[in-house]
């Protein structure tokens, strides 16, 4: 299973491997990784699994559909690395993908 890096607002770094297939959200969920606080469960009608995917990775991760967008744009602190962590799965050459997780969720 490929290690995500998840990395919070305070500096604190997090390491967890995720299933191939499995939402960056779930692998925080799963890790207890508080700074995900995913309230809807995955259904991309929250946006409390905002994270920011690590600059080395951007370009590396499918780009966000029309409802995922939508809901961007109502997150606190948007930026152009800004996702939804629970639209965004873990692929075989994800091995050390970083996420950022917002300030407004720590
Ligand atoms: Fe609700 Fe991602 S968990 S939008």
């Amino acid at each position: 299973m490929p290690l995500i890096n998840y990395i919070e607002a305070n500096g604190t770094h997090y390491e967890a491997e995720v299933a191939v297939g499995e939402s960056i959200m779930q692998g925080a969920v799963d890790n207890m990784i508080d700074s995900v606080l995913a309230e809807c469960g995955g259904a991309c009608a929250c946006a409390t699994c905002h994270c920011y995917i690590d600059n080395a990775w951007v370009e590396k991760v499918p780009a966000a559909e029309n409802a995922e967008k939508d809901l961007l744009e109502a997150v606190i602190d948007p930026k152009d690395n800004s996702r939804l962590s629970c639209q965004v799965f873990v692929t075989e050459e994800m091995e050390g993908f970083t996420v950022h997780l917002p300030e407004s969720q720590y």
